[in-house]
């Protein structure tokens, strides 16, 4: 009666990984009890996700084949369109989130354009607005550009707004940090940098005011919802970003902070369910509206 903070899956997005092929459901190595899923598998995970009541679903994508400026991200039958076109058809009330960026789709692993080994941030900004378009094309209802280039969230909008889709909100990756944290991501979607790393566009985990500065810069763009990213290493960020701002914040509780308490958790070292209850209350209790997190549906079907 008493507790101040409780938890609701309503408010929170699961996100999966699409490949190609038919009846995949391949595991991911370091995130035990998360699969690459193809497109029809997909559509199944999608159907239990809003039957157990989870607000969201955030696809992301695994092509066949990749080149240095990310086709696939864009491409009218891209691995992440055709699974949004084939959940549209058979799901009704979830909410379908698309990830922008190009790192899944491009060769060298960049969430950009790469010319002489650096990261071109202007270059990349129409590609990023396409993927946008095309994903509200296949039926995103959001979309949520993770890629941290300058510029992008208003590119997006401008791009949206021409193509139609005005009233596709944007939920983009605001204080999105170069994280140790994401590396079973990156072997889950392929998608690890051939060379270098994302330190010139993602953010120094040592800055906080420079996080509400990136927030504020999207806000004004016009995202509809900021995020943080990762979430428990930045609590700190999360309960600064809720009180200066007024859009809902979301958190991203991340591949790593998932693959901690699972290898904890098979080693005996703590407890699953506690650790799982216990690190989503800490993210909402500072401030998060909404998480997104890869016990979404796990903790919606057991609730
Ligand atoms: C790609 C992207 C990443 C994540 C979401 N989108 C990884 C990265 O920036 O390298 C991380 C998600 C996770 O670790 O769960 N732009
Ligand atoms: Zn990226």
């Amino acid at each position: 009666m008493a507790q101040e903070t409780r938890l609701d899956p309503a408010a929170m997005i699961y996100p999966i990984f699409v490949c190609a092929g038919d009846g995949v459901r391949r595991e991911i190595p370091s995130m035990p009890g998360q699969y690459n899923l193809s497109v029809d598998r997909a559509v199944d995970v999608a159907r239990r996700t809003e039957k157990a009541g989870v607000g969201g679903l955030m696809l992301f994508g695994i092509p066949e084949s990749k080149d240095d400026v990310g086709s696939g991200a864009y491409a009218e039958d891209g691995i992440v369109q055709r699974a949004l076109r084939a959940i549209r058809e058979n799901v009704g009330d979830l909410v379908l989130v698309g990830d922008v960026c190009l790192c899944e789709y491009t060769d060298h692993g960049h969430c950009g354009v790469v010319r002489d080994g650096e990261v071109l941030n202007d270059a990349s900004l129409d590609l990023l607005a396409r993927t946008a378009l095309s994903q509200a094309q296949a039926g995103a209802d959001m979309v949520a550009p993770s890629d941290m280039m300058d510029g992008r969230v208003i590119a997006i909008r401008t791009k949206l707004d021409g193509g139609g889709f005005t009233e596709v909100p944007i939920m983009s990756y605001a204080a999105k940090y170069a994280s140790a944290f994401y590396g079973p991501f990156r072997d889950a979607a392929g998608s690890a940098p051939a060379f270098g790393d994302r330190k010139t566009h993602q953010m120094d985990p040592a800055n906080a005011r420079e996080a509400m500065r990136e927030i504020r810069l999207d806000i004004e763009e016009g995202a509809d919802i900021v995020m943080v990213k990762p979430a428990m290493p930045y609590l700190d960020v999360v309960r600064r970003a809720r009180e200066a701002f007024t859009p809902p914040i979301a958190a991203f509780q991340v591949s790593g902070e998932y693959a901690m308490i699972e290898a904890a958790a098979r080693n005996g070292w703590l407890e699953r369910d506690r650790a799982i209850i216990e690190s989503l209350t800490a993210i909402r209790r500072a401030g998060a509206d909404i998480i997104l997190t890869y016990y979404a549906l796990e903790l919606a079907e057991s609730l």
